[in-house]
Order: structure tokens, then C-alpha cells, then sequence
């Protein structure tokens, strides 16, 4: 099996588990700023931070996506993906984002990330203002379990990478290489 792992990450989450899934199965790691060729790749894992909705990265990673290649896509956000609700608005975000003949045969995974509030880039600390100042003013009893993670770590540096939540992923990898 020739495989390849991308990663699209802006503050580090999404490359730790990339780095550390290469670290698991020995498959090569690179960011999806400088994709290797992926000639003859049958299968391509992309991990990728979540931005509005949008997964980091893949757009490269699609466009440099062999025809016959799997993908396995990883998402990594904030919101609790052990709630259904989060993992069905991530899903239909991603179903605007990927062509369905492609998104048909991936495998789909939703890993928790991290973020430093102190450390953002001025562009996305403006964005979450905007968010947390419109997330305030929803009524308690109608804010989306999203909208109530993101209030509660608003401001603060939390970290939720763990890198024991890869275990599901090697199942995608044939037996003999997991
Ligand atoms: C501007 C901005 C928008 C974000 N949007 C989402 C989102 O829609 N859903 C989510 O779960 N997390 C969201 N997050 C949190 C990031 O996905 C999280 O910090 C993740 O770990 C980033 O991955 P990276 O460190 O690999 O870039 C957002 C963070 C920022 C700064």
C-alpha cells in the first residue's frame, strides 16, 4: 500500500496528530502546503483543523488527490464531538466542501484540538470576538452545544489533542499494515 498523511494546520493541533499517526503506522507526514507527488498513493489522510466550518487544507489536499486514491479525512476542532449534534453540522459543512463521488468513499473522523486565545493571529481573534459576541446573546436554552463550547473556553487556552483518539483510524489501513 503506498499511503501519505497531509495535514492542514494553523496553530499546531491537526500536525501533532498527523505527526503522531505517522509516528503509529511509519506512513510519510507532510504539510498540505508542500504536497508531495502522489503518484501511485492509494490512500490519502488528511488532517485538518476546523475554520467556520471550513476543514484546513483540504482544497489542496482534493486538488492533489489521485482519481483512484481513498481519502480519510480527519477533521480537529473545539466542539465536543461526542455530542451527535456537533459531528452532524461538521458533516454537512464537509458535504458543501468535498464532491460527493469523492466524500461517498472517504472515511470521515472528528478529532478534538486546542486553542491559545493569548497566541491567535489578530484575523481569527477577531472572528471569535464576533462569534462569542453574537453566542452571548442567544437565549441559554436554544445556544447549540457548539455555541456553548466555545463560550465556556472563549478567552482561555485549552488542550483536548489526544493522541489515543487515533486508535479508531487504523482500522482504515489494510491488516496488514495497522
Ligand atoms: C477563527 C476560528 C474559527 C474556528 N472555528 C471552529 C469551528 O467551526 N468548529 C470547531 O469545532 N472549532 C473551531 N475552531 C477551533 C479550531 O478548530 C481548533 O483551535 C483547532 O485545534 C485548530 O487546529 P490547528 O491548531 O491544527 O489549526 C476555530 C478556531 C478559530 C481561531
Amino acid at each position: 500500500m503506498h499511503a501519505q498523511i497531509l495535514y492542514g494546520s494553523r496553530y499546531g493541533a491537526s500536525r501533532r496528530y498527523a505527526e503522531a499517526f505517522s509516528q503509529m503506522t511509519g506512513i510519510p507526514v507532510s504539510d498540505c502546503a508542500s504536497i508531495p507527488d502522489l503518484t501511485g498513493c492509494d490512500l490519502v489522510l488528511h488532517f485538518g483543523g476546523l475554520y467556520a466550518g471550513g476543514v484546513a487544507g483540504l482544497q489542496a489536499t482534493l486538488r492533489a488527490l489521485p482519481e483512484t486514491a481513498r481519502l480519510v479525512i480527519a477533521t480537529v476542532g473545539l466542539a465536543d464531538v461526542r455530542d451527535p449534534e456537533n459531528v452532524r453540522n461538521i458533516r454537512s459543512a464537509l458535504a458543501r466542501q468535498v464532491p460527493r463521488q469523492i466524500l461517498d468513499r472517504a472515511a470521515v473522523f472528528h478529532l478534538r484540538g486546542a486553542i491559545d486565545y493569548g497566541k491567535l493571529k489578530w484575523k481569527h481573534r477577531a472572528m471569535m470576538t464576533l462569534l462569542y459576541q453574537k453566542a452571548k446573546r442567544i437565549p441559554r436554552d436554544r445556544q447549540t452545544p457548539e455555541v456553548r463550547a466555545m463560550l465556556e473556553t472563549f478567552g482561555s487556552r485549552v488542550d483536548f489533542v489526544d493522541t489515543g483518539s487515533l486508535t479508531p483510524l487504523l482500522e482504515v489501513l489494510p491488516p496488514q499494515d495497522r
